[in-house]
């Protein structure tokens, strides 16, 4: 089993100095837990990939403690980039800007632009203090495996890894992924959708496009099929729950309150908040007991609500559930 570490003064140490010599730690975050390396370390960058068995041409997030750290790994600071770290961070927004030359190309994927996040968690602040630098990390899931938001969540992804270490910053208060705007186009790019929203981005920045992978656009690294649970998932609406309860084995149903199964039916049922935040907060953690459940199946309530971080949540229960 990798190693869970409180957070503690001497973990945040033990943790950077591992960092600074070139292994990888993972660590708490807001939205989800993460695992990170030394950006500017090209071989420990590769230990990520490894470790996660992610495709090299999927990019990385380098998180960063203020703007000057986000300056050495990134350029084009435009008034408009300026406007979303005023409001936003620290916090759950990535930019999409110009990558900065001094960044190996291995912490981009290959390309010439890179995502920055100033995360708030002080878990994740204390360690890139600590640091001294930026820390590259994607979740720290594996490869199209379901978002960790505890370091139980990590340490059991990773069992075999005992010499991994992660620092535990508590359950993730957010529970999803970071949104993610790109400003290297001319109009901001919303490349995926989280917990700051459609809505708050427009105010901020006036118009703005929604382009996100569908199964005919998929690159690597942005599958459609994504934070997906083991055992076959699928998305139905309230109407249609019951039939497809009755039509097949037993199955582990996550659904919002309202929902009535049948006592002796052999469903399970997870009942989700019925607020978008709380349910966005238990979100992967369900998915990944509705997994570990034993039913042969999962079937996902699909929430009727669009506005705000709905349309996020909405967003990763199609990826869980895509074949
Ligand atoms: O909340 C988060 O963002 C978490 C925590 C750990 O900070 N991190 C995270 O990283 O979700 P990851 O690697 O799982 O997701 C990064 C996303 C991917 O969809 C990736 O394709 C996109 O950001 N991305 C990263 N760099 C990019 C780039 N240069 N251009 C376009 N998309 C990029
Ligand atoms: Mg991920």
């Amino acid at each position: 089993m990798a190693a869970v570490l409180p957070y503690t003064d001497d973990n945040i140490d033990l943790a950077a100095g591992a960092l600074r010599s070139g292994g990888v730690v993972a660590f708490a975050t807001e939205t989800v837990y993460g695992l990170g390396a030394d950006t500017f370390n090209e071989s420990a960058i590769g230990k990520i990939y490894e470790l996660k068995q992610r495709p090299v041409r999927n990019p990385l997030i380098a998180h960063v403690i203020d703007l000057p750290t986000a300056r050495r790994v990134s350029t084009g600071w435009t008034r408009r980039a300026m406007k979303l770290v005023s409001a936003c961070w620290p916090g759950p927004l990535t930019l999409i800007l110009p990558r900065n030359p001094a960044v190996p190309l291995a912490a981009t994927g290959g390309l010439d632009t890179i995502a920055v996040r100033s995360p708030k968690h002080p878990l994740a602040r204390s360690l890139l203090y600590a640091m001294g630098g930026p820390i590259s990390a994607p979740s720290a899931n594996r490869s199209g495996g379901v978002s960790p938001t505890t370091a139980q969540h990590v340490a059991s992804d990773y069992r075999q890894h005992t010499n991994l270490m992660v620092l535990d910053g508590g359950p993730c208060v957010l529970g999803i992924e970071s949104t993610v705007v790109d400003l290297c186009e001319s109009k901001p790019v919303v490349r995926r959708l989280g917990v700051v929203t459609i809505e708050q981005l427009s105010e901020l920045l006036g118009a703005i496009e929604v382009d996100m992978p569908t199964e005919q656009t998929a690159s690597p690294g942005s599958d459609l099929r994504h934070y997906a649970p083991s055992v076959p998932a699928t998305l139905v609406a309230r109407e249609e729950l019951a039939a497809a309860l009755a039509a097949g084995e037993p199955a582990a149903v996550i659904c919002l309150p309202g929902v009535h199964i049948e006592v002796g039916s052999g469903h399970i049922r997870f009942e989700m908040p019925p607020d978008a935040d709380g349910y966005a907060a238990h979100l992967y953690e369900t998915l990944r007991r509705a997994d570990a459940a034993g039913c042969g199946r999962i079937v996902v309530e699909l929430p009727a609500q669009r506005s705000g971080v709905w349309s996020a949540i909405v967003d990763r229960l199609r990826r869980a559930t895509s074949a």
